[in-house]
Parts: structure tokens; sequence; C-alpha cells
């Protein structure tokens, strides 16, 4: 499913608030949020998209969030998350702990959720009793890239499953409060790789011989970036997670709480950039059309390959036929600031309607490591984000200006 944000809007909000510009759509994120209700908590990943208006809507909707940093943190409390509510509102995880979160998280209180052992030892040491989750590495992983493989040993995330008996030893020696255990082992996940993830956690759940109030299933939930790509079976998640956690609580002998961590899964299909086409050349046999936006707006094509769908619109219509093959790129100063690359950032020619100057190129699916994943690069300030909510368009951030990035070097 892609965004259904339609053309003309897109062109209102592109003509109000100019390009290049991110769009969400708030319908689109409480319906992902619907499909996932069979969990007793859902924690959205905010990294996908950490834009306060965001995380309000979300909490709103009575989902929980993941804080991976002490900004992150500060944003969570800005769109009114309790530090210490039922259920734990926010958890902070991560592999480290630097000085300034660590005295902020044992301030709040917020349970950490611990990569590494150092962490357990560091929280134990400035507040013994600290609620913990621990992070384990299943000694597996899998991605849609390799770079967002976050399992097995090229990884630096988590505790190595076999190193879990010592990372469980400092939890009882500061009496550090277990709340359960974590898993994310990549971005992409397939129903193989989920049942060997449930595997694990029931045996490391049996081994650790300590006791869980809930585990956590991480996220990696994919969404179909084109057509043909299967949209995930959530029910077909959930049962297999399901299964897990009923085996757990029948042998602990009480109810074990089950999470799940998406980011992508639930703000990827609201969001769409709209970048203005400004100039098109032939260079030898490509045919390169150059738009407003930059890697610097939208990172994934030039980090991952990934493809983003990409519609054009003129004065908020769909152009469609003839199609020419055509190579989509920036304004930046670096060659790989393509949009239509290989993994290994050769370019790649992709079919699209024959563009005029002033079109708008229309990039989908971009609600999920979009505009948290930007950066100023080739002093390119933030483009705006704006919300639709049925008939209601809101700017939730405004465009940085280059004053407010110099003002920094004042
Ligand atoms: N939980 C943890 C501990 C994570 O590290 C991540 C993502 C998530 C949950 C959410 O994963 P998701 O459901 O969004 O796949 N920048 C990359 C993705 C990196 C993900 C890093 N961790 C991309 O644009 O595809």
């Amino acid at each position: 499913m892609t965004t259904a944000i339609p053309g003309p809007r897109i062109a209102a909000v592109a003509e109000e608030f100019g390009t290049p510009v991110w769009i969400y759509d708030a319908e689109r994120i409480r319906r992902q949020i619907a499909r996932l209700r069979q969990f007793d908590t859902i924690r959205f990943a905010q990294k996908a998209c950490s834009n306060t208006h965001l995380l309000r809507l979300m909490r709103e909707q009575g989902v929980a969030v993941d804080s991976v940093s002490l900004g992150e943190i500060e944003r969570a409390l800005k769109a009114g998350y309790r530090p210490d509510g039922a259920d734990e509102p926010i958890v902070f995880t991560a592999d480290l702990l630097d000085r300034a979160t660590l005295a902020r998280v044992v301030e709040l209180g917020i349970p950490v959720n611990a990569g590494s052992p150092q962490m357990l030892e560091q929280l134990g040491e400035a507040a013994p009793g600290h609620p913990v989750w621990i992070r384990i590495n299943p000694g597996f992983g899998h991605g849609h890239s390799r770079k967002t493989n976050t399992g097995g040993e090229q990884s630096k995330h988590g505790i190595w499953h076999e190193h879990l008996a010592s990372a469980l030893a400092l939890v009882d020696r500061y009496r550090l409060d277990l709340t359960g255990f974590h898993m994310h082992i990549g971005s992409g996940v397939d129903y193989g790789h989920l049942e060997a993830v449930c595997e694990t956690m029931v045996k490391q759940v049996r081994l650790s011989g300590h006791d869980v109030r809930a585990i956590s299933a991480g996220g990696g939930l994919s969404v179909p970036y084109a057509a043909g790509q299967p949209e995930v079976d959530t029910d077909r998640y959930f049962r297999i997670w399901d299964a897990a956690r009923r085996e757990l609580a029948g042998e602990l002998g009480h109810p074990v709480r089950l999470e799940i961590e998406p980011g992508r899964f639930l703000v990827a299909d609201s969001g769409v950039l709209a970048a203005e086409v400004r100039a098109q050349k032939p260079v030898g046999s490509n045919h390169f059309v150059l738009v407003d936006a930059g890697f610097n707006d939208l990172m994934r094509p030039a980090m991952y390959g990934s493809a983003h769908r990409v519609t054009v619109l003129r004065d908020g219509a769909e152009v469609g036929a003839p199609l020419i093959d055509t190579v989509l790129a920036g304004p930046l100063c670096e060659s790989g600031d393509v949009f239509t690359q290989e993994p290994g950032g050769d370019v790649l020619p992709v079919p699209l309607p024959r563009v005029e100057i002033g079109d708008l190129a229309v990039f989908h699916d971009t609600g999920a490591y979009g505009a948290s994943m930007s950066s100023t690069y080739n002093t390119r300030p933030l483009i705006p984000e704006v919300l639709v909510d049925g008939p209601e368009t809101r700017l939730i951030r405004r465009r940085q200006t280059v004053e407010d990035l110099l003002a920094l070097e004042d």
C-alpha cells in the first residue's frame, strides 16, 4: 500500500509551504497502529520519524515509545509521555550510556534496555534497583540491507546470547529490576527468522533462570516499497509471537506481556517527500532529471540503494505515459546524490514520465527514516514537515533557515 494523499493535496501543500517538503497522513498512521492492536504494547521506534507532533498522535493512540538518545527522551517528554507510567511509556534502548543520558534516565526513572554489560554496571552503580530490559543478540540477524541487520557476529547490538548469564549476574548484583528480554534482529524480517527468534527467546528465558514480566519482539516489520512486494501478515506475526509468550507464561506461572517495537511499519506509508523538478539533461546515454531535494533530505537511496516509488505531478494531476528511462538526482555537490541507484552506487535508470521544469516529483513511502535521517550537508537547511488529517493541514516543523544554521557558529 502506498501513500494515499491525493495529488491535488500534495500540490496545494507544496504551493503553501514550498519545496522540498515532507507530508504525512495522520489517518494512515492510525490505521497502521490498529493493525497491531493484538499486541499488549505497541512501542514506536521513534528513530523512524521523531517529530513531536507525530509522537503526540502515537501517545493519543495508546502507543508507547522507544528512545535511543537523550534527544529522543526529551522528544517523548515534550510529546506528553510520562516517564514513570504503567507498562513503561518510555524505554531507553542503546548499547552504551553516555554520561548525560545516564544522569537523565536515573533522574526520571526511565527503564533502560541494555545492549552491553557496561550499561548494567554503570546503571547499577548509579541507581541500584533501576528497571531494566536486556537486549539479546541471538547470534543471527536479518535485514533489507547489510546495514540494517542487527544480529550476529557483525552486529554491535545487544548482549551476545552466550553472555547472558554474566549480564544477569550484574542484574542480581545491583538488584536491578528486570522487566524482560528484548530481541531486534533487523529491519525487514521474514517469518523463518521470526520463528527462530521466538525459539531463541523461549530458550534464553529458560536458561536464564530469571523471572520475566514481558518480552519484546523488537521491530523490523517490512513494508511493501515496490509493487508486488507483500504486505506483512500481522495476524501471522502475532500468532508466532503469541505462541512463544504462552509457552513462557505457562512455565513461569503468570501472564507475560508481549511488546512489539516497529518504526517503519507505523509511519513509512504515511509519508511523501515532494520536490520540484528544476533541471534535466542528457549525460551520454543517461537522461538525468534534477530535483530540489538531495540525499541530505532523503538518504535511504544513497545509503542502502533503497528504491522509493516516484510519481510526477503537474498542476496536481499525475503525469502518465510515455515513460522514459530516467536517472533522478538531487542538487548536492556529490555524485552519489542520486535517488535511483544500485546498492553499489551505479546509477539505475527507471521508467518515469517525461517531466517539465516545475513538475513535482513525489517520493512515496518516505515517512520512515526520511526526515529523521536528514542532515544539513552542503549547508542546506532542514525542510518542513506537514501533517494532513482529514480536511486539516498543519505545519508541524517549520523550514529551518540558513540563519538558524549559522547562528550555532556565532
Ligand atoms: N527496535 C530497535 C532496537 C531498532 O534498532 C530498530 C531500528 C527498530 C526497533 C525499528 O526497526 P523498523 O521496524 O523501523 O525496521 N535507517 C534504516 C533502518 C535502520 C533501523 C535501525 N533500527 C532504513 O532506512 O531502512
